[in-house]
Formats: structure tokens, sequence, C-alpha cells
């Protein structure tokens, strides 16, 4: 079994700076970066040889370290860079990757996906030119990818005669922009790529700057400040299953740590469990932590597929299906409010609408722009309506579960990339939500109740509907406030405008969930008796009335006692072709798959059924 002293130890190995780098065309972004490159002798021979033939086939009587870094084919042909290019390299103090992203104002998209792990930013600024709207832009989508240390790289100063006072001038006028973006550490260095000065070696022609030369700064930047350590999240990539004795979990932890023996729960289907054991190549560990790569096995037998996620139990991420978002828009076609879009999250994919769209950010003086759709790399506040409810943090909090793409499921292309600000508050251009000062402490406080919301599903004639009902009376003579929303009563009111098509059915069960979770809200106990045929809707009531507040109760009984049992004479009316749709007949129902409770009505007496029920527990808020 490995020790702490094990996860130490890999984790000084994995001391790796991510950087990205940043600036406008021309601002010797490439240079800056070959310089690094070559002053840290990270460049082998034979490429250098290619350099300097390729210096005189462009005619420099200098080595143009730029051709370094121009490792694309069409970037070297054009003097331009136009994709992100990885380039690795090392001191002996630590390692560093570089994102080399473009400089072209249209490419804002490439900087997104280059700079979105970074640990920090290089944003150039040409000394003669000074900032610019590209230098906003950037210094803007880095602030937004929360990328924790920016290096502002003053380039140029040999062409501005070293000048402290152009220096600052820059750095002031910069210092005013940032102060209304949301940077933690701003790092101010005056350099010349080309003639070295402050990139490995402090400069002698700078003697007014007091900093560190950019490479010492980068050797020695603390690299923690952007890393959650604290919630642990484990997005399922892989289920490992060798024999039929051992069953693991594969993916690399997002964030936090781990322990043998800690009490998770699996989202989003909200079952518990203990970590039995934390599998790696190299053999067992006692504990693990983000950016590890590790097989986690469990104590439970449980039902667990790629995409789910992990977590401790007690401290757990939002689940919700709709979510406000700062989007960057990257595709060539703008945003399209009736479009289905496919977003990847951590390792799941789900279908996802764009609902409303708050505002445009420009830029420039940051303002918000009333905007009916979003244009290659245009920035906006969006809400996103998912078909299904996601676990999920906000992106200010853990830039991996907080963070999404967009993709074009026609073309599979990457066109977007969002940052989570939280659930939607705003369900549409102009509309707010409002707090009063009464909590729900409060609320239960006054009622005496923690309220829960005990979902029946089954077929019709199930026996949902009697279980309720007397599940109601027990808890009405125990003094609890509580209320059954039934199927069919619920029809003949708010739902009367509903049939049983499919799309009806799941804006039956949205509804009803809504209203499940005021009646939760206000301190009410809720027993819900739906059909609710479809495992989606009832993961989605899950996620609108509050995993920990939401009992799902299964009354299993078997299609041929239903049509036996025929209440109502409905099932005789279906198979007689006189109701089109009939759940169990013509429609189909998928029984849950993780339910809390089940009843077989074949064995269990309703008296049964209801102590079992009022005897369950779950965690409550
Ligand atoms: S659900 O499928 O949308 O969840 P819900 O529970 O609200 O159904 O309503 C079911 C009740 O409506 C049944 O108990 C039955 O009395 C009545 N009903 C009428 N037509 C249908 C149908 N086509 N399928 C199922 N139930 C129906």
């Amino acid at each position: 079994m490995r020790d702490v002293h094990y996860i130490i130890e890999q984790s000084i190995k994995s001391d790796i700076l991510r950087l990205t780098t940043a600036g406008s065309v021309d601002d010797g972004k490439s240079t800056l970066i070959g310089r690094l490159l070559y002053d840290s002798k990270n460049i082998f021979d034979d490429h250098l040889q290619a350099v300097n033939e390729d210096s005189s086939k462009w005619g420099r009587d200098y080595v143009d370290y730029a051709l370094l870094t121009d490792g694309l084919k069409a970037e070297r042909e054009q003097g331009i860079t136009i994709d992100v290019a990885y380039r690795y390299f090392s001191t002996p103090k630590r390692r560093f990757i570089i994102a080399d992203t473009p400089g072209h104002e249209e490419y804002t998209r490439n900087m997104v996906t280059g700079a979105s792990t970074a640990d920090l930013a290089i944003i150039l600024i040409d000394a003669c030119k000074g900032l610019v709207t590209q230098s906003k832009r950037h210094s803007f989508v880095s602030s937004l990818l929360g990328i924790p240390h920016i290096v502002i790289a003053v380039n140029k100063m040999d062409l501005v005669d070293y000048s402290e006072y152009r220096y600052n001038q820059i750095r002031e006028e910069y210092l005013d922009f940032a102060s209304k973006l949301e940077i933690d550490d701003i790092t101010f260095i005056p350099l010349s790529a080309l003639k070295g000065d402050n990139i490995v070696h402090s400069s002698v022609h700078m003697p007014w700057y007091e900093g560190p030369s950019l490479m010492s700064f980068l050797e020695n930047v603390y690299t923690g400040a952007g890393r959650n350590l604290v919630d642990f999240r484990f997005p399922v990539q892989m289920v490992n299953r060798p024999h039929l004795n051992f069953r693991g979990f594969a993916g690399r932890i997002a964030s936090g740590t781990v322990k043998k023996g800690d009490g998770i729960k699996v989202l989003p289907s909200g079952q518990s469990s203990h970590v039995k054991s934390i599998v790696t190549m190299d053999g067992e560990l006692t504990e693990a932590f983000m950016g590890m790569s590790v097989t986690i096995t469990l104590e439970d037998e449980i039902d667990i597929s790629r995409g789910d996620m992990i977590v401790h139990s007690h401290n757990l991420p939002h689940v919700d299906n709709k979510l406000e978002v700062i989007l960057v828009w990257m595709g060539d076609e703008p945003s399209d409010k009736n479009k289905t879009y496919l977003i990847k999250h951590s390792s799941h994919y789900e279908k996802a609408l764009i609902t409303c769209l708050n505002y445009r950010v420009n830029p420039d003086n940051l303002h918000r722009e009333d905007v009916e759709f979003l244009q290659l790399n245009e920035i906006g506040r969006v809400c996103l309506e998912l078909f299904n409810p996601i676990p999920f943090d906000e992106y200010s909090r853990n830039r991996s579960t907080g963070g999404l793409i967009l993709i074009d499921p026609d073309t599979n292309i990457t066109i977007g990339a969002g940052m989570i600000i939280n659930r939607s508050l705003t369900y549409g251009k102009n509309i707010y939500k409002h707090t009063g000062v009464i909590g729900h402490s409060e609320r239960c406080l006054l009622l005496n109740n923690q309220p829960l919301t005990y979902w029946l599903t089954g077929l019709s004639g199930s026996g949902k509907s009697t279980i309720a009902f007397a599940l109601e009376k027990e808890f009405y003579q125990k003094q609890k406030p509580v209320y059954v929303l039934d199927g069919d009563n619920v029809r003949h009111g708010l739902n009367k405008d509903l049939g049983f098509s499919i799309d009806d059915r799941h804006e039956n069960i949205r509804r009803i969930a809504e209203v499940a979770r005021l009646f939760n809200d206000a301190g009410i106990t809720v027993i819900a008796s739906f059909i609710s045929p479809f495992e989606e809707d009832r993961i989605k009531a899950r996620a609108i009335i509050g995993p920990r507040r939401f009992c799902e109760i299964f009354v299993d009984t078997p299609l041929e006692i239903c049509i036996q049992r025929d209440p109502k004479g409905l099932y005789k009316k279906a198979i007689d072709g006189k109701i089109k749709d009939f759940t169990g007949i013509k429609s189909s129902f998928e029984a849950p798959a993780h339910p809390q409770i089940t009843i077989d009505t074949t064995k269990t007496s309703i008296k049964e059924a209801v102590d079992i029920i009022q005897n369950y527990e779950i965690g409550i808020d």
C-alpha cells in the first residue's frame, strides 16, 4: 500500500506550470516563446539548423526565434499563428507546457482552447503600440477562464529606448482597465524578446526595473492557487471489469482528494457507498488527489456508468438542468435558440438548448449589449436548458466541473466554451428571482416538519393512489403537514390542457415536480402519485425537487395484475383500441433503475407499504 510520501513525490514530479500566451499580430509572441525554448536549451540541434536555414530563406539577417515555434506549416508560410500548438520545455526547477495561441481577433476560440487549463497567461503588449483592443480581449478571456496568474509582458522595450516612463504609462492604463475584471494576480515585466532583455537574465538596459526576469518568475510562481483540493469530484470515464470479482471505476480526479473508506454518492442516481480501494498502475493507495488517474472500487454493488460522477456524500455539487453560463462563441454560424446543441461536461454528453441570451459583453469597454445571437468570438451570458440534469459546480469554485463545451451535433465541431455561473436564476430576459426574508428552515420550524417528496411511480391500477392516500392519513394523524398530488386529480385542473402524448407526459411531470418543490419549500410534505413512465422525467423531477428531498417509490405491480384489477375499466378500453397511448398497452413504462423503495403489491399489504415508507429516512438538507 502506498502512503502519503508517494503522493507527495508524485506531486513534486508533476509540478508542471501550464501557461498560455496571447498577443496581437507582431507583438513578438512567437519570438518570446522561441527565446524561452532557446535560452532554456530546449531546442534540438537539427531543429535549430532548420531555423537557421529558414531565417535566411525569409531574408532575416539574424536567427528568427519565431520560426522555432511556428510548428504548423501554414503558420510558417504565412508568417502568422493560426492554431493552438503545445510546447514542452523544462529547466532544472520546473517543467512547462506552453499553449501558443494566435493573436488575431477572430481566433479567440483558440485562445480559449489553449487557456482553459492554464495556471498562468502571458499577455504581450507591444511597448510602441500600447494597450490595444486585443490586449483587453485577451485579459477579459483570461479572467473569464479564471487563470490564476497573469503576466503582462511589455515587449519591444528596445524600440522605446527602454523607457521607464513608457512602461509605467502602459502599466497604469492596464491597471485601470483590469480593475473592472476579476484577476487575482497581475505581474508586469518589461522585456525585449528579440534582444533577450529580462527573459532569462535581468536586463542591463533597465536598471530601474527591480522585479524578476520572466523565466525566474515562471520558475517560482506558486501553482497551487488554481487547484481545488476541497471538493472531491470524480467523473467516471470507464467501468473496469476485468473479472467477476473486480468492478472498478476509472477516471481522473477532477478536483479534491479521496481516501479509502470515504462515504460517497454517485450522481445523478444519488446512491451511496464507501470507497473500498483506490487502485493505480503502481499499486493501491490510501489517498489520491486532483489530477491523478485512478480506479476506485466501492463497498457496494452499484450500477455506475461512464459519465456519472462520484463525489463525497457530505460535499455535493449542484444538480440541475438549467444553467446560467458565460459563453464564448466559437462557431462560424451564429448561435440559434431553436437548435439543439450537445454539451460536453466532464466525461458526460447531454443535449441542450440556449433558452435565452441575457447580453453580450463588449470586450473593449466591458459594456453589456442587447443582442439576439452570438457570433464568432463574441462573449455573452446565456441560459442553457439541458435535457437531463447534470452535477456541476460554479466555474469560479471549480474549473473542471464548472466548465463545459458546446458542440454542434451536425458537424461534431466545438462551437462554444462555457463557464457556469450558477443554476439559472434568470429564466428569460428581464425576469429575476426575488428572495424573501423567511428562510426554508424558519418555515420548517413553524410547521414542525422536514418535508420530503415521496414520488410513487407505477402502472395505472398498480395501487399508487391507494397507498398515497393511506400514507397521507398516517402523516396527518401524526400532525405532519402533507398533501397528495395525484395524476387523475391534477389533470382536472392545473394540467387539464395535457393529454398522454410523450411530450405532454414530460410536461405533466415537470409541472408536478415544480409544484412539489414549492410545497416542500413551504414546509409541506408531498406524496406524488403519477404513472411517470419515463426514467428521464423522474431524474428531472429529482433534480428540480432536490436529490436529498426526493424519495422514489416504485409501486411494482405486474401488468397482468393491473389488467385483472382494472379499477377504472381503462385497460379494457385500451385493449379494445378505445384509448390510444395507454401505458402498458400502447405506451411503454420504464421501471426505475434505482428506486429508494420498491413495493411489490402482490406480496405487501397497504398497511405494510405505509409502514415501510414511513420508516424510510433519507438525508435532509
Ligand atoms: S403520466 O403518464 O402522465 O404520469 P398520470 O399519472 O398523470 O400519467 O395520469 C394517469 C391516469 O390518467 C391513469 O391512472 C388513468 O386513470 C388516466 N389515463 C387516461 N388515459 C390514459 C393513458 N392513455 N395512459 C395512462 N393513463 C391514462
